[in-house]
């Protein structure tokens, strides 16, 4: 059994409600390997940025739940070796029982998520109150993310065929009985990167799909019966046009792309929103960018080759969302 603070991480606690009464929101960038990795913990110490380094279930089965963990461990010595000892905190995302959380609370997880969002309320709520109440109960306090309320989109290991929108009168109830630490909620966000459906969209002049506006309608009063508590966003990539461009020009198949609008999120972390979730934009900028190092250089083998400028890229991306969507930058 291992503790987190013995891997020099932290738990969201202080992180949350700094972000919170700071108005900016915290980065949760999913990893699976070495290249991902190096790309966040470069773009948060140069914009000195705190982060949620997240583990999702097909990252464990991708990449082994014991070699992520020592990653993070590697990535705060690195961080510091880079010169700003930002804090770092490792959740698992989507974590879907009891027992896989325990088993990361128990690997040296600072975090973790109990999605029991599918189940019927009282289940979510039995649910995650189990999961609070071993988490909260260790010598070093495990923070836990519960989710109300149903994302659309398919990915590998989160899918959801229905959506529905958190409901705002059941948010304070669920808060209170589960002792969650921040809750994720639905207000039009989706996994993947294709949100949503080109009929749900309008199009400007040059036919690029226009999203429908996140409800902050219901945002708003879900912080009017929370006031003050950390809310979090799944499935806030912003899916850039550029990057769908790069992999179609380079032999990719990207239909009917479309993501979360920069400006709405850049709203959004202003408000109780303190955790934003992005997988989807770092798959995209390093499939851009390997797409294109292949067909510029057909000769070319050597792996550094291609996965450098793809982490090259993605540090780039990342940085720029720190500094200019989420308003975390300076606030490690
Ligand atoms: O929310 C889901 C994340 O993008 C992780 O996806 O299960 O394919 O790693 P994954
Ligand atoms: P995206 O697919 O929009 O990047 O969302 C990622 C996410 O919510 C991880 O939990
Ligand atoms: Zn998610």
């Amino acid at each position: 059994m291992t503790s987190y603070t013995e891997l020099g991480l932290v738990n969201t606690v202080a992180l949350f409600k700094k972000a919170v009464s700071g108005g900016f929101a915290l980065p949760a960038y999913n990893f699976n390997n070495m290249e991902q990795l190096q790309a966040i913990i470069q773009a948060c110490v140069e914009t000195k940025s705190p982060v949620i380094l997240q583990v999702s279930s097909g990252a464990r089965k991708y990449a082994n739940q014991n070699l992520l963990k020592n990653m993070a461990k590697g990535a705060v010595e690195y961080a510091h070796e880079l010169g700003c000892d930002i804090p770092i905190v490792l959740h698992l995302d989507h974590g879907d029982s009891f027992e896989l959380c325990k088993d990361c609370v128990e690997t040296g997880f600072s975090s973790v998520m109990i999605d029991g969002s599918h189940f019927p309320y009282e289940e979510n709520v039995a649910l995650t109150k189990k999961v609070c109440e071993f988490a909260h109960s260790r010598k070093d306090y495990v923070s836990v993310e519960g989710e109300l309320g149903v994302l659309a989109g398919v990915e590998d290991d989160v899918s959801s065929e229905k959506s529905h929108y958190t409901q705002p009168e059941e948010v304070e109830d669920f808060v209170k009985k589960t002792g969650v630490d921040s809750l994720a909620i639905s207000i039009g966000t989706s996994h993947g990167r294709a949100k949503f459906k080109p009929e749900q969209c309008t199009r400007d002049p040059n036919g690029i799909l226009i999203p429908p506006p996140l409800r902050f309608d219901i945002l708003e009063e879900i912080e009017k019966k929370i006031p003050g508590f950390p809310i979090v966003l799944h499935g806030a990539s912003s899916v850039p046009i550029e990057y769908v461009k790069i992999i179609e020009q380079f032999g990719g198949k990207l239909p009917d792309s479309v993501g979360i609008p920069e400006e709405q999120l850049r709203m959004a972390a202003k408000s109780a929103v303190c955790k934003i979730n992005i997988d989807s934009d770092g798959r995209l900028a390093m499939t851009a960018m390997i797409r294109k190092t292949f067909a510029e250089k057909p000769d070319e083998f050597d792996p550094r080759k291609y996965f450098g400028p793809a982490r090259d890229e993605l540090k780039k991306m990342y940085a720029e969302k720190n500094k200019n969507v989420l308003g975390s930058a300076e606030q490690a």
